[in-house]
């Protein structure tokens, strides 16, 4: 992330540099193929690229449009767009929302991405003969989650002192490109290998009767923000480093095109991959054709996949694809701690430095409790904070632009943004769009829970 002192990205790449670190991560490796696994592959896919499309995309640009609108902290930002005191207070509400959202999003982010950690450890472990260690770290438990959720959540923190601009940007500026080539050559292998043509199968065509199943609209709509960064506020702060003069419309497409490809990418490879494992004996699948341990399964498949290129090239290629995911987890759970730091910071005396060691305290202990109770907690937490509140804090923001924000306010930032004719069928359309489709479409999804 390329944030300089003045609190201006320090240059356009910087800007989608950071934004794309934050939308690709766990989400896109993790959630998506367990949940395109989970919820009818095909079906899957198809409703997540059309919520991609029809929310994800404008609704991310309505959360950059109102960050570089307030340039402050969710809370603040919200609250400006606000045109009495009530609008205001609201506002700010929702901001505070979202900043709470964001704290319990990092506590299983980083449980999860831990398990990439230890994972990028393993063939270390096994090429130094330490075969126990090897199985402790690979194995699911307690002392295990424990210890690499604090050592990433040491690494975030170590990671935003040192300086993320000269960090993290220079870093995944040459990193990302290379887990992108990883992915492709990965998909590209296991494509060969016996059994993957049934995965690939499962993956592209759509059983239509689950397309408009309940669980499928909800889960994707949760990924489809979860993965842009939309409606935890990590998107809002980066926006409020942007410059009045940036296109969003560009930058938002730039942004939503990598994270919905790494996304994609990410599914070719491990959805035939699991049957692949199968096909080699390893257990992926239950009598009737659900998932097994559906948490950890692409824990399971990734090394079987590495395992069964076998030679040194397998460890090797482990340790690259797993410390690449951990750098990945490390841009986005930045983007996340930024959120609360932001507010500390601008609210209070204490130091940057301080905000952040204060909130990755904060972090390491929720984490912890969630590491002590995973099967009543990690799951619930995920559920509640990227299908609940995530989709509603959204439908807040879409609201808030729509209804609260003076439309003379609005126009004029959009007609602000250099190269943008804001008489274009594009924006005068998208305002509009904001302000009916976008909450009518969440509410829409939303109200399947009640049903
Ligand atoms: N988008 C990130 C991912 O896919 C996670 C994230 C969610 C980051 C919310 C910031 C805010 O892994």
């Amino acid at each position: 992330m390329s944030v300089n002192t003045s609190g201006q990205f320090s240059s356009r790449i910087g800007f989608i540099m950071a934004a794309a670190g934050s939308a690709v991560g766990v989400g896109n490796i993790w959630g998506f193929p367990t949940q395109a696994a989970t919820y009818g592959g095909g079906a899957f896919l198809l409703v997540y690229a059309l919520l991609i499309v029809l929310l994800g995309y404008p609704m991310l640009m309505a959360e950059l449009m109102v960050g570089r609108h307030g340039q402050t902290n969710p809370a603040d930002s919200m609250a400006k767009l606000g045109s009495n005191a009530l609008s205001r207070k609201i506002g700010k509400a929702i901001g505070f929302v979202s900043i709470i959202t964001a704290t319990l999003i990092c506590t299983f982010y980083s449980i999860l991405s831990g398990w990439f950690v230890s994972f990028a450890l393993a063939p270390v472990a096994e090429l130094t003969q330490q075969q126990s260690l090897s199985a402790w770290l690979t194995k699911f438990s307690v002392s295990r989650n424990l210890v690499f959720t604090l050592v990433f959540i040491a690494l975030v923190i170590l990671v935003i002192r040192q300086g993320v601009q000269q960090g993290i940007e220079r870093w995944s500026k040459r990193l990302m490109p290379l887990l992108l080539i990883m992915l492709i050559a990965g998909a590209m292998y296991i494509l060969s290998q016996p059994g993957a043509i049934e995965g690939l199968k499962a993956l592209l065509v759509p059983d239509f009767t689950m397309v408009f199943h309940t669980d499928v609209l909800v889960s994707a709509l949760g990924q489809t923000f979860f993965s842009l960064s939309v409606g935890t506020g990590a998107m809002m702060v980066y926006g409020a480093y942007l410059n009045k003069q940036e296109n969003l419309a560009k930058l938002t497409a730039y942004v939503t095109l990598t994270d919905t490809s790494v996304a994609f990418l990410a599914a070719l490879m491990i959805i035939p991959a699991m049957y692949v494992a199968q096909h080699n004996g390893v257990q992926i699948f239950a009598e009737d054709g659900s998932l097994l341990n559906s948490d950890t399964l692409v824990f399971t498949v990734l090394p079987a996949l590495f395992d069964s290129i076998g030679g040194y090239s397998q460890y090797i290629l482990a340790i690259v694809f797993f410390a690449l995911m951990t750098i990945a987890g490390l841009t986005s759970a930045i983007s996340i701690v930024e959120v609360p730091t932001s507010y500390i910071v601008e609210k209070s005396t204490i130091s940057r430095n301080k905000a952040t060691l204060l909130v990755g305290g904060v972090i390491a202990i929720l984490a912890s409790l969630i590491v002590f109770n995973f099967a009543s907690l990690f799951g619930f937490i995920i559920t509640m904070t990227t299908e609940r509140a995530q989709p509603l804090i959204a439908l807040g923001i879409a609201v808030f632009v729509g209804w609260v924000w003076h439309r003379n306010d609005l126009l004029k930032d959009i007609a602000n943004q250099e190269g943008v004719d804001a008489d274009s069928l594009f924006w005068r359309v998208w305002p509009v769009y904001v302000k009916f489709i976008c909450p009518l479409l969440i509410i829409v999804i939303i109200m399947q829970l009640v049903n």
